[in-house]
């Protein structure tokens, strides 16, 4: 539809079937070619691109040198046949082209300033593309991202509505939800000395939907959270946000797998499933990447009597030895490349890799002499299938059992996406049997492994009830995460509907009795007032995108994206405030 437009169609839109029409185009100026009696430009919009040509121009022909690059402008003219000879197989309008009768510039581009042409040859660096965002979004590849999230927005909207969800919005000004980061907060001008946090997600809110009555609510919701950033991390992103009254695990579980199979475009997915301490123990990961194998297994107990210090140290005091094999036709590593290895696992707090080859059944290099038969008929009875023979052992051993899981995980996805062996298949996993709690080192207490609205297993709730620390360290959580290319994609529970239940939570926590009311009296009073149990989930919308992109980076899928220390380049964001601004919110701030 174009009336109303200035222009008559876009500039993807002309072929054979319109030659002869008059036709409006408007758009930016992407290539101007001067042959001497000849000229063209390629006008681009978001559509695609369009040849213009000037044979039957009646103007002055001197406008053309204001059509800069990146200049917008609007060719009125008519579609001619493109000669035998000038036909463009790389583009969609190739077999046309706009004899031009009136040009106007609509917007003149300073091309002598431009920071860098968003359809150029030459690469420029990251955050010069972040400051000029707009440049950057200029171009086929985040239009397209746009197009696919708005999609996967519109799809997913339908998708429950069609199961009879109600779409509720809720408070972006609230109090604090415990997601386990820091909360970004916002000073009261009419309460002097009162904030709101921005809701690190709406938790307690849509559970407050279900004591009121909502049944199945959902929402594509702006979440804050103030943590360390990473590939997949922003300090706001978007969830898909779904709760709902008198569920069991298996109701979400089939919610997930109908929305995640029509927005993937799988017929009938059905998710397996893995218990956490399975995922921890094969892959070192709660979010294993389960397109590929050099699977984990764990040999600690090999190791007790080892005259190698650096595997049976860890094993004789409480640690962990772990090990993975990389076949000899996957890769066989030179020695630079297994000294290498150590770069991969320092960031997680491991000192190295230790490793062996086996060629012909031959044991060969690095802790060799440390294995004996024994040990290595024992290894290679633990390994799976396929995954021994000839090749390469790598381990990882520390008296933390966490580092070693992070470390073997670490090279293990390193090893898959540098030896490409992640194959095209998006492959989904549930991971579940989480502990309810895990120990706080920086705060020497127990926190919550989800959020605190997590109800333990049903077969846990005695021993919950009953408390003390070492009955919650033991309590599972009915919760579950669906996993997918090793990202955490989404994550939920049953929730805790009783108030005795919720009151231990807080004690478990450690919460004092007056931090507990201020926080959340109002939320345990709603629980004593009829509340159906209710249970739900949340995906991570950008998530979904980056894998249905498939890019690495979350600042690719969204329009205006933060830094990785958390602002915004484009308006230099944060930015301080004026005096006026900070007197008006009664702050009175000490100048660093
Ligand atoms: P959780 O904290 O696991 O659960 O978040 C759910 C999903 O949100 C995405 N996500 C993020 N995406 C981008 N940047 C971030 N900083 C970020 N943090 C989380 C992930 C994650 O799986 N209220 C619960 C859900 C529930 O229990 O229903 C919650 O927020 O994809």
């Amino acid at each position: 539809m174009s009336a109303g437009l200035l222009r008559s169609h876009t500039c993807g839109e002309l072929r054979k079937e319109h030659v002869g029409n008059e036709v409006t185009l408007c758009g930016w100026v992407n290539k101007y070619r001067d042959l001497g009696s000849l000229h063209f430009i390629d006008i681009r919009d978001r559509y695609g691109l369009t040849q213009l040509g000037f044979e039957q121009f009646k103007g002055d022909l001197t406008i053309l040198k204001q059509c800069a690059l990146e200049s917008v402008i609007k060719a009125k003219g008519i579609v001619r046949e493109r000669p035998s000879d000038a036909l463009n197989k790389n583009m969609e309008t190739g077999e046309v082209e706009v004899q031009v009768v009136e040009l106007e510039v609509l917007s003149r581009c300073d091309i002598d300033n431009l920071p860098f042409l968003p359809h150029g040859q030459v690469e420029s660096t990251e955050d010069l593309k972040l400051k000029y965002r707009y440049l950057d979004l200029r171009t086929e590849k985040l239009q397209n991202v746009l197009k696919m999230r708005s999609k996967v927005m519109h799809d997913t909207r339908n998708a429950l509505y069609d199961e009879g969800f109600t779409e509720v919005e809720t408070p972006i000004l609230y109090k604090s939800t415990p997601e386990g980061a820091r909360d970004y907060v916002v000073p009261s001008r009419v309460h002097p000395n009162h904030v709101y946090a921005l809701p690190q997600s709406p938790q307690t809110l849509k559970q407050l939907l279900m004591i009121g009555g909502t049944d199945k609510y959902f929402q594509l919701c702006r979440c804050f959270r103030d943590e360390d950033l990473r590939h997949d991390r922003q300090p706001e992103f978007t969830q898909i946000d779904i709760e709902v009254s008198f569920a069991t695990p298996e109701y979400i579980k089939a919610l997930v797998e109908k929305t995640l199979g029509s927005l993937f475009e799988i017929d009938n997915l059905k998710i397996p499933s893995m218990s956490f301490q399975e995922a921890m123990s094969r892959y070192g990961s709660d979010k294993p990447d389960v397109r590929f194998g050099l699977e984990h297994i764990i040999l600690t107990d090999l190791f007790v009597d080892s005259e190698f210090a650096v595997l049976s140290k860890p094993a004789k005091e409480g640690g962990m030895v772990k090990a993975f094999f990389v076949p000899e036709d996957v890769k066989s590593f030179s020695r630079k490349e297994t000294d290498a290895f150590v770069d991969v696992v320092k960031p997680h707090g491991g000192k190295g890799v230790a490793f062996f080859k086996v060629k012909d059944g031959q044991r060969s290099a690095g802790i060799s002499k440390f294995i004996t038969d024994e040990i290595f008929a024992k290894i290679e009875e633990r390994a799976a299938g396929n995954e021994k023979g000839d090749g390469t052992w790598l381990f990882f051993a520390d008296t933390d059992e966490d580092t070693v899981h992070s470390c073997a995980d670490a090279l293990r996805r390193h090893l898959g996406h540098s030896l490409d062996l992640l194959g095209d298949e998006n492959k989904f996993l549930w991971v579940y049997d989480f502990p309810l709690f895990e120990y706080s080192q920086k705060e020497g207490r127990l926190a919550a492994r989800h959020h605190p609205f997590t109800m333990p297993k049903e077969e846990h709730l005695d021993m919950y009830l009953e408390g003390g620390v070492d009955n919650w360290k033991k309590c599972l959580a009915n919760a579950y995460d669906v996993v997918c290319n090793g990202y955490e994609l989404g994550g939920g529970s049953i929730r805790i509907h009783r108030n005795d239940i919720q009151s231990t939570m807080f004690k478990a926590l450690e919460m004092s009795e007056e931090d507990t009311q201020k926080q959340f009296g109002f939320f345990l009073e709603a629980l004593k007032y009829g509340v159906p149990p209710h249970g739900g989930l949340a995906f991570g919308l950008d998530r979904i995108i980056m894998i249905m992109c498939k890019t690495e980076s979350i600042r690719d899928v969204i329009a205006f994206p933060k830094t990785n220390s958390a602002t915004d380049l484009m308006s230099a964001s944060p930015s301080v405030p004026a005096q006026a601004q900070l007197d008006e919110l009664h702050m009175n701030w000490q100048k660093k």
